[in-house]
């Protein structure tokens, strides 16, 4: 399995960055509890203040364009890539050589474009792995997360509330695929993780008695 965690960090200049509030939990719990349930992990993960969890082997990056990097050099390995990072939507354009100085200016303006989409790349490999997305909204979870999974083309996603989720130890997690909306609950993060990574198996399972059939 494949896993990407943590916030990305975009340079603005060499001492600044623009970043968001992702502690790196949930996608730390996921890759222990792929490791728990006997897979072999790769962990792509942002900058965060964790342990590298027992057994999984982990890759370091910051920016979007390095995480895509890395897990292109590990996807072809993998069956399951489950994207949890909190990327950066946008990067800075011109991203300066030395350190901004206040000074006269009125105002200032930074000059984005958009990153990769790490997930969406991945779901359109030729061969791709078994995909799973998160979303973290602040509102219409249940709407916004269908969408979503259209949208990506992925068959598993799984949707929390931004608000609840970001940096605490709790989740309260709904997962949606071709059948439905599976609810599992509140609990710790590494209690969620468990259940997602049951329900994934399950699924790969029934992939398996279908080709089998055909
Ligand atoms: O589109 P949105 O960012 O809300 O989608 C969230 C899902 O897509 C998460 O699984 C996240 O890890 C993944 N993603 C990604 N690369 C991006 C943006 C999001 O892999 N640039």
């Amino acid at each position: 399995m494949l896993v990407t965690a943590g916030p990305t960090e975009e340079p603005i200049d060499p001492v600044r960055v623009i970043t968001n509030a992702s502690s790196g939990k949930m996608g730390y719990a996921v890759a222990r509890a792929a490791c728990e349930a006997g897979a072999r992990v790769t962990l792509v993960s942002g900058p965060v203040a964790l342990p590298t969890p027992a057994g999984v082997e982990r890759i370091d990056v910051r920016t979007a364009d390095e995480m895509l990097e890395a897990v292109k050099r590990s996807v072809a390995d993998c069956d399951v890539f489950i994207a949890v990072a909190a990327v950066a939507d946008y990067k800075v354009k011109n991203r300066a050589a030395q350190k901004i100085k206040k000074g006269a200016a009125t105002g200032m303006s930074l000059d984005l474009t958009e990153n990769p989409d790490i997930l969406a790349h991945v779901a359109g490999l030729k061969d791709a792995p078994f995909c799973v997305g998160f979303a973290a909204e602040s509102e219409r979870l249940a709407e916004n997360a269908r969408a979503k999974r259209e949208k990506k083309r992925i068959p598993l996603l799984a949707a929390n509330l931004a608000q609840q989720a970001l940096g605490a130890d709790d989740n309260d997690i709904t997962l949606f695929d071709d059948r439905g909306e599976h609810p599992l609950g509140r609990g710790s993060k590494l209690q969620l993780a468990r259940k997602l990574v049951t329900h994934i198996a399950g699924m790969l399972a029934g992939e398996k008695r279908a080709r089998a059939k055909a």
